[in-house]
């Protein structure tokens, strides 16, 4: 999938987008998970990097909604559990939130209150970093549960956006950047 044209591609400007938010075609991950051979590539990817840089991972925690598609896979590989962050109203239990900015919009992430035990050591799973606000939320909860962050994992990241910068503190692992 590495070399297919979609991920080549330079995104769309942001001035060019609509009012109401549309998913970049160019960041359209159902390519990915249409193929069997490209969804492995990118669970063998992901694999590698953690045993490599963060073997001592605990949980894999999830972000709502993209992120479930490639971190349940990647739990199971690595033989740890997968953790999921919400968009508000959807966990049972008591939960913990936090809110955030989107390009197009507020919202709020949660998790239930007992998912990550204090220093559990955890990496953050999503499809694309694009503004940062995700992932930067993301961290903001798992600080609040005293979560040991590893780092995050993204498929695509959009270079242009310097989402990077909001989460100077963890290391983001990404397999393509444009
Ligand atoms: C998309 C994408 C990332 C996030 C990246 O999620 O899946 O989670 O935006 O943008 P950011 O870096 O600017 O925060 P979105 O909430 O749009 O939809 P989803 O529920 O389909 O994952
Ligand atoms: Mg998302």
């Amino acid at each position: 999938f590495m070399n297919s044209d979609h991920l080549r591609q330079k995104p769309f400007p942001l001035e060019e987008e609509p009012v109401n938010y549309k998913p970049r075609p160019l960041t359209d991950i159902c390519p990915i998970l249409k193929d069997p051979a490209a969804l492995t590539a990118v669970t063998d990817l992901f694999e590698e990097h953690i045993r490599k840089n963060h073997p001592q991972v605990e949980l894999i925690v999830g972000l709502d909604a993209r992120g479930f598609l490639f971190g349940p896979l990647l739990a199971q590989r690595l033989g740890v559990g997968f953790v999921l962050i919400r968009k508000k109203g959807k966990l049972p239990g008591t939960t913990v939130s936090v809110a955030y900015d989107l390009e197009y919009g507020k919202a709020e992430a949660e998790i239930q209150e007992d998912a990550v035990a204090p220093g559990q050591k955890i990496l953050l799973i999503d499809d694309l970093l694009a503004t940062g606000g995700t992932l930067y939320a993301a961290c903001e909860l798992m600080k609040k549960q005293q979560a040991d962050i590893l780092g995050c994992l993204v498929v695509i990241e959009l270079k242009e956006l310097n989402g990077i910068d909001k989460l100077k503190s963890h290391p983001v692992f990404s397999l393509v950047q444009y």
